[in-house]
């Protein structure tokens, strides 16, 4: 019997993946089924260890892998908040520093011994919504931005990633914009939805003007409060809330590790 046999006998004739992201304040990882981009069961969540390096995240993703019980073949994906180079993460804003040259599809990998593959987070929730949420079957240019420890992004053309454009990190009127836009700069400076939403709007009027979106997607926890904040956007292009919210990394890793994309 070949293992695509084996694999639906064990998922109830189902197509899983298994998602992890890799957060500044939390990791979080659940199986999904791959037909619906729902979790198929509770997703597991443990805080980020406080030395978030290479050892102690590692040890928190097999933990959240082994909490399940996954056939030896189940796809792992994990999103994670660097650029990801054929694995490699060149660099890192919001984990330890240890990271930088690291390869996190091997070191993870041999950590699970189980074939694991590494994406940015933001590309990730960009799969996500392209595949099953609020950008799927949009043509065009779409960008989605994700709000949370920092800024991530994903740029989308016809359905067409083009993965680690890191564009939380545009320099904008002298600062690294996620310094003055991410959600973690709204709670460090206590802006109200109205102050943080200035700032929203200076980032995404840049992204309008370099890269003329058609479509803009916000994710990231906070995008379930997007009535406080998007109603005040001024854009061209319209503005909308994902709609896998803050699942979109983990749905978006697993799909993109079973090569769904
Ligand atoms: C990182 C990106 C990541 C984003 C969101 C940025 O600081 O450079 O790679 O996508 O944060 O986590």
């Amino acid at each position: 019997m070949s293992k695509h046999h084996d694999h639906s006998k064990h998922d109830h004739g189902k197509h899983h993946a298994f998602g992890i992201d890799v957060g500044g304040s939390g990791i979080k990882g659940a199986p999904v089924d791959l037909s619906t981009g729902e979790f198929a069961a509770d997703r597991l969540r443990i805080p980020t260890p406080r030395g978030s390096t290479p050892e102690a995240v590692t040890a928190v993703i097999a933990e959240l892998v082994d909490s399940f019980d996954l056939p030896s073949d189940t796809p792992v994906g994990v999103a994670f908040p660097a650029p990801i180079l054929h694995g490699l993460v060149p660099s890192i804003a919001n984990l330890d520093q240890s990271w930088a040259g690291v390869n996190l599809d091997e070191v993870v990998s041999s950590a699970l011994n189980r074939r694991v593959v590494g994406v940015n987070d933001a590309d990730a929730a960009g799969v996500g919504e392209a595949t099953y949420g609020a950008a799927r079957g949009v043509d065009g240019v779409v960008f989605v931005a994700t709000l949370g420890t920092g800024i991530g992004s994903a740029l989308l053309v016809d359905g067409h990633l083009v993965p680690n454009t890191e564009l939380g990190h545009l320099q904008i009127d002298g600062h690294d914009a996620e310094s003055r836009a991410a959600e973690s700069a709204k709670a460090r400076e206590d802006l109200s939805w109205e102050q943080w939403a200035q700032r929203l709007q200076r980032y995404f009027e840049t992204i309008e003007y370099l890269f003329s979106p058609d479509l803009i997607v916000v994710g990231g926890g906070v995008s379930k409060h997007h009535e406080k904040y998007l109603p005040l956007l001024k854009l061209r292009a319209p503005i909308i809330p994902a709609t896998l919210r803050n699942a979109a990394g983990i749905v978006g890793a697993a799909s993109l590790a079973a090569g769904e994309r």
